[in-house]
């Protein structure tokens, strides 16, 4: 661990400009650096370099954060190696905090089973260069199969012997723990009963015993797993086993050649997603790098985020079989609901790629690949032509299929524009399709509502506050998670960027005189919210607000900046996301935050004032309603009592302005 005050002198000492300056030529704007977005590709600059507030911020793909942040980013680092690899570049000495004896215990458990897997990878390879049975069998195979030496060597591949515990004895006879050989799955422990059920011997055996071994890495190049296939043609044997789940090896993280690939995947910005271990080997020998396979699981998620970090354009190369066009149909739509340019491309005559490069020469091969890749939807759009000309109802199913596919794209443009060209291709009615999507985006935020366990948002909306943006149908449907969501994020902006700013109210001493005090703006806002009570349901919201109140607790005032580079990435995501808006980084930004004049701070009060009278109003009517709820339902006892409840918050709804009243606007 790298004590906080070596985090905050590496966190002084990088500054942006000179971070990023790094990796991207920066050009002088204003009070800004402009330069090209390293995130995504593209030919006008909208990556903008803030060094006042020490943050970066693309207006392209949204990408944006501190100097730690894009170094994570842009290195594919973890925070703390992110740290030290700026310590590094400033001279910082960084000595690491002594861990904790479970921690050491579980770094040292995760690094003995490393070796154990770095070890057998040597083990199986060595046995299928140097053995007889590994020459003949392992290495002939892949030979036949057509693998150059130099790729078998790329892929680390080897053998596992048929002697059924070959490789287990040959680990502990080189002092290496039976425990480690079973918790990485490389062995399998078998007992051996007396009667009564009391072992009384157990054996070790090799889990891939006469297999070719494929090792699969994790991003840095440490072997955590393998797959190993079978040579025998015997139906009821598994083509392939696979390493078992184990605490280093996330099935559901890792991707096979992301370690060999991820330079390329970003030097081209598109990544081939292939359906097996030889596909990605074959793509590699025909000179093609930027591959990856899911191995052995279906696409995840987690392994889709894992793509994106290097690139949002994915080209699926699966099978033309049926299982192929399975896993491509499963595929498709958790790629575009990440945001992902999803591209298709099918080899001929059901052949996968392993098979395909096999036919062909390798230039062939890329032009293939070149000439063949379309977009999903004009993908479809043709099978759509060809395969339903005269079948109205298939017609209709394939449209509606992709009608759901367009409808997950979470970019608004991207979305109207898929929209669009559907409409062209299909013959089709623009405004149809897009009814179509709309619809089922709402039927998607209807359902992730309930899981939320949220109601729908109030029709009460007070007049005079409708949300910073406006409320347009899309925003609440997509954004408005929680009720109360616009009218925190709002109130948290205005603290972030305008807190320090000083307002006059009245507050009642001991004797009940009023008097004029002089607040902040913060202070203001924090008064009015624990006067009743209010905590923010959004618990980013919540959590970003008691950093505000702790560091007021601790008589400091709070710059934007100390939420900007803050070592909780939930805070600090929230304050790059909300507290800088592309109007206020524009070239005249210095102008808005430095000299204030006297009509923006007299903005920021009143704006203060219209959010908290919104969300007052708002948490009464939610409670009035619960009332109304509870008093057509409920026995005539307790009408009464609940008919005065409801009166007195209709009196209260209508104070909240009065009571925000008592504040003296000069
Ligand atoms: P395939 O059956 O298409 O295998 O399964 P392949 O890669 O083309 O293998 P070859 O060409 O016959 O040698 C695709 C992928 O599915 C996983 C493996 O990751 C495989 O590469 N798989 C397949 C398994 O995990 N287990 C199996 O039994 C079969
Ligand atoms: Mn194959």
């Amino acid at each position: 661990m790298i004590p906080k005050q070596t985090v905050d002198k590496i966190i002084d000492a990088a500054h942006v400009e000179d971070v990023v300056g790094e990796f991207v030529t920066l050009k002088k704007r204003g009070a800004n650096l402009l330069g090209l977005c390293p995130f995504h590709g593209e030919k006008t600059p909208s990556f903008t370099v803030s060094p006042v507030k020490g943050i970066y911020k693309c207006f392209g793909c949204g990408k944006a954060g501190n100097s730690v942040n894009f170094i994570m980013e842009h290195l594919q680092l973890s925070y703390p190696e992110a740290l030290k690899w700026l310590a590094k570049k400033y001279n910082i000495e960084v000595v690491e905090r002594e861990i904790t004896p479970e921690e050491r215990e579980q770094q040292t458990e995760r690094e003995s089973m490393m070796i154990v897997m770095q070890y057998a990878q040597r083990y199986f390879s060595d046995t299928m260069h140097n053995s007889d049975e590994g020459k003949s069998i392992g290495l002939g195979y892949f030979v036949e199969r057509g693998l150059r030496a130099d790729i078998i060597e790329k892929f680390q591949l080897g053998y596992s012997l048929e002697e059924r515990n070959a490789f287990s004895n040959a680990a502990i006879k080189n002092g290496y723990q039976p425990k480690y050989l079973v918790k990485t799955g490389m062995s399998i422990l078998s007992n051996r009963y007396v009667e009564g059920n009391e072992i009384i011997a157990q054996d070790i055996f090799d889990r891939y015993a006469g297999r070719v071994m494929f090792p699969i890495h994790d991003d840095g190049g440490r072997v955590v797993a393998f797959g190993g296939r079978t040579l025998s043609s015997d139906k009821k044997t598994a083509k392939y086993i696979n390493s078992p789940e184990t605490e280093i090896y996330n099935k559901s993280k890792i991707l096979y050649g992301l370690w060999l690939g991820k330079k390329s995947i970003q030097n081209k910005d598109t990544c081939f997603l292939v359906e097996g271990y030889m596909d990605v080997i074959a793509m590699h020998q025909a000179g093609i790098e930027n591959v990856v396979a899911s191995s052995g699981t279906s696409l995840t998620i987690e392994q889709i985020k894992s793509i994106h970090r290097f690139t949002r354009n994915i080209v699926v190369l699966y099978d033309g079989d049926e299982a192929g066009q399975k896993a491509s149909n499963r595929a498709i739509p958790l790629l575009l609901e990440e945001g992902m340019n999803v591209r298709l491309l099918q080899f001929p005559n059901n052949d996968d790629p392993d098979s395909f490069s096999r036919k062909v020469s390798t230039e062939e091969f890329q032009t293939y690949i070149e000439n063949n890749t379309s977009d999903f939807l004009y993908f479809k759009a043709k099978k759509l032509k060809d395969e339903t000309k005269n079948d109205p109802i298939k017609r209709a199913t394939v449209i509606k299929d992709i009608v759901e596919n367009i409808s997950l794209i979470p970019d608004n443009i991207i979305r109207s524009i898929y929209i669009k060209e559907c409409a062209n291709i299909m013959e089709m009615e623009e405004t149809v399709l897009q009814t179509e999507v709309n619809k089922l985006r709402r039927k998607a935020s209807g359902k992730q509502q309930k899981v939320s366990n949220d109601t729908p948002p109030d029709d009460f909306v007070p007049p005079e506050y409708a949300g910073e943006q406006g409320i347009s149908q899309e925003q609440t449907i997509e954004e408005d998670i929680f009720k109360f969501e616009r009218e925190e994020r709002d109130l948290l902006k205005l603290i972030l960027n305008y807190g320090g700013l000083i307002v006059v109210t009245h507050a009642e001493d001991e004797d009940s005189n009023k008097h004029e005090v002089e607040i902040t703006l913060a202070e203001f806002v924090f008064m009015e919210l624990e006067r009743d009570d209010i905590k923010f349901e959004n618990p980013i919201h919540q959590t970003v607000l008691d950093e505000y109140v702790h560091e007021l607790s601790e008589n400091r005032l709070p710059a934007v900046q100390h939420f900007l580079m803050h070592q909780n990435p939930v805070i600090s995501t929230f304050a790059v996301n909300n507290a800088i808006t592309n109007h206020t980084l524009s070239p005249h930004w210095e102008k808005r935050f430095s000299i204030l004049v006297p009509d923006e701070i007299h903005e920021a009060k009143k704006n203060a004032e219209k959010i908290l009278f919104s969300l007052k109003a708002r948490i009464l009517q939610s409670y009035k309603k619960e009332k109304d709820e509870l008093l057509r339902t409920s026995s005539s006892e307790i009408i009464d009592e609940l008919l005065v409840e409801i009166k007195k918050l209709n009196a209260l709804i209508e104070r909240v302005s009065k009571l925000l009243g008592r504040v003296v606007i000069r």
